[in-house]
Formats: C-alpha cells, sequence, structure tokens
C-alpha cells in the first residue's frame, strides 16, 4: 500500500469486492456510453494483464486506475494501455489521479515497460491537460472513437 503525500489517501491494487464502488464512480466520472459496463469493469478485476488499482480515503474509495500490459510481438518492446484514471469530483486537484498514474508507472516499468499509450477524447480539455502534465504527448487523432461520433488522442510517454 503507497500513502500519498499528505497522508490522507492511499492506494492499494483493486480486489473483487470493490466491484460495486468502481462501478459507482465511473458512472459519476463519465457520461452515459462512454462510461464502462459493469461487466468490463469485473472483466478488468479478472484480467491478470490489467492493473487496476484504487484510491482511498479513511477507508472510502474515492478514484481508480487501470492499465494493460502488452506486447507487441513475442519479440518486440512492452507497453501499457492505460484504460482509465478517475476521481470523485470532490477529490479532483489533490493529486490523486497523479499518484494513481505514478503507481501504474512504476508497476509497468518494474515489468518492463517501455512507454504508455492512452486514448482521451477531444473534448475532455481537463484530461488532456492533465496528461500533459504527466508528460504525455498527441500522436494521433483518432475519428469517431467514442460513441462513433466524439474523436479521441492518441497520446503517448516514452519512460526510457
Ligand atoms: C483527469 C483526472 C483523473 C485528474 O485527477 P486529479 O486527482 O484531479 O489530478 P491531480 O490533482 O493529480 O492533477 C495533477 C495535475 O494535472 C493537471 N490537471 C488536473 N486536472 C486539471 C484540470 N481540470 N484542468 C487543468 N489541469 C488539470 C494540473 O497540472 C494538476 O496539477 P495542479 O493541481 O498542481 O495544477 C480527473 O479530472 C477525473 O477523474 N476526470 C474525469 C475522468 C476522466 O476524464 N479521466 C481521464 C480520461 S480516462
Amino acid at each position: 500500500m503507497t500513502k500519498l503525500p499528505e497522508g490522507s489517501f492511499s492506494i492499494r491494487p483493486a480486489v473483487s469486492q470493490d466491484l460495486d464502488a468502481l462501478a459507482a464512480i465511473d458512472a459519476v466520472c463519465f457520461p452515459p456510453g462512454i462510461a464502462y459496463p459493469r461487466e468490463e469493469i469485473a472483466f478488468l478485476l479478472l484480467n491478470p494483464t490489467v492493473i487496476t488499482l484504487v484510491a482511498e480515503r479513511s477507508g472510502v474509495i474515492v478514484g481508480l486506475a487501470a492499465l494493460e500490459r502488452r506486447r507487441r510481438t513475442r519479440q518486440t518492446a512492452r507497453y501499457g494501455e492505460l484504460v482509465t484514471i478517475e476521481v470523485l469530483p470532490q477529490f479532483r486537484r489533490e493529486s490523486i489521479g497523479g499518484a494513481l498514474y505514478e503507481t501504474l508507472e512504476t508497476r509497468l516499468r518494474e515489468w518492463g515497460g517501455s512507454s504508455i499509450r492512452l486514448h482521451v477524447s477531444v473534448e475532455n480539455a481537463d484530461a488532456v491537460a492533465f496528461y500533459q502534465r504527466l508528460g504525455f504527448r498527441v500522436i494521433d487523432r483518432v475519428p469517431q472513437y467514442y460513441l462513433r461520433r466524439v474523436d479521441a488522442w492518441q497520446m503517448e510517454k516514452d519512460l526510457l
């Protein structure tokens, strides 16, 4: 378990018993159609290639993050696909999202990962600013990625 600097939050791996709390947070953080169906969150929790973390304050889950460990082929580089990072609105700008990300990045580096990729809606300026601050750069614009309507930025960060 990782203590955050202020000492009032902690980060731990998610477990299957967290499913209800994670689905509730996801439904608050994303609009219908973009929020993950409950079954997909359950799949994240069961999938051994996915690292899923929760942030807790006083024993209550206030944020989550997930990253899938991938290899392009057996011989080539290992990398991570950031699935999500989300913090309940009333707990934002307290470094929780950043701490969740840093923990995932550390875990990926330990596994030998050399880069992290993600998709984010071009309409989600808050998240784009958050990822740019973490060192991600835009590498592509993917048309109609969300709901077959909204484009996504594909962003990447090298861990070298
Ligand atoms: C994106 C998100 C996870 C950030 O979580 P957070 O806990 O508020 O992030 P942090 O407090 O660690 O922010 C770190 C830095 O990122 C940048 N940042 C974060 N939110 C920002 C915002 N709304 N506007 C501009 N910059 C922002 C800032 O530089 C911030 O540092 P500062 O507070 O010292 O200025 C949160 O806004 C969220 O849950 N959004 C909804 C879900 C979502 O869109 N997730 C990402 C797509 S998968």
